[in-house]
């Protein structure tokens, strides 16, 4: 299958406590929100506002993915997870309802981040910022989907993985990461198509 599929993605929200009612309220608090107005302008005012810049393009990963993902890691309680561009945070509050772990969503872009911290889920929290100056300290699963980001946008990304434990997992989505040890690669269904989520762990 190609594209993401409705029904599969129905089915894994039923099967997650909590999970289709969050998703009725995020789509709801984006239903007068389009990206195609709110992006360009919250781009503008975070400085990333390149038109060649592809990082910013809309894609989603959905939740019958986010549960392969994260049945892959073996996500526990005990975890941080992190997602390094979250968006509308639907991986962020997946990780969190199916494994009840911290989970923090980071994104250049207002919106996003004022509305998930609006819904108020307990253990989630999210954080306005670009990737060149997070803090990964403390990060035991770092989630990075990037199919369209940049050389630049990567190698910012890269240089934060130092801040990683050893044995901290990070999974990509469409980018290799020569500097980390790949444990296993899988293509699997995004909003867009089908990619291939990596899964390394750090070492230092
Ligand atoms: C493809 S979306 C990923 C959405 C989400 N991770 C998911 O899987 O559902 C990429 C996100 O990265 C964000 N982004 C791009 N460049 C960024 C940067 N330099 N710093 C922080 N966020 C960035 C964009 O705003 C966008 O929301």
């Amino acid at each position: 299958m190609l594209v993401a599929s409705p029904l599969r993605e129905i089915a894994c929200m039923l099967g997650v406590r909590g999970l289709a009612r969050l998703s009725v309220r995020l789509g709801w608090k984006y239903l007068l929100r389009v990206p195609a107005l709110f992006v360009h302008a919250d781009r503008r005012r975070a400085g990333h506002d390149d038109p060649h810049d592809d990082s910013f393009l809309v894609g989603e990963t959905p939740f019958d993915t986010a549960e392969a993902i994260c049945r892959r890691v073996g996500l526990r309680p005990e975890d941080v997870f992190l997602d390094a561009g979250c968006g509308r945070g639907k991986m962020v509050f997946f990780a969190r309802l199916w494994s009840g772990c911290q989970a923090i969503g980071v994104d250049a872009l207002e919106t996003y981040v004022r509305v998930g911290e609006a819904l108020g889920v307990e253990g989630v929290r999210f954080v306005q910022g670009d990737f060149a100056e997070m803090d990964l300290r403390g990060v035991t699963v770092l989630y990075v989907h990037g199919p369209n980001f940049s050389e630049r946008t990567w190698e910012a990304l890269s240089r934060r993985f130092a801040d990683l434990a050893p044995g901290a997992r990070v999974v990509t989505v469409g980018h290799a990461c020569p500097e980390l040890t790949p444990e296993h690669e899988e293509r699997l269904t995004f909003s867009w198509g089908r990619s291939t989520v990596r899964y390394y762990r750090a070492i230092r």
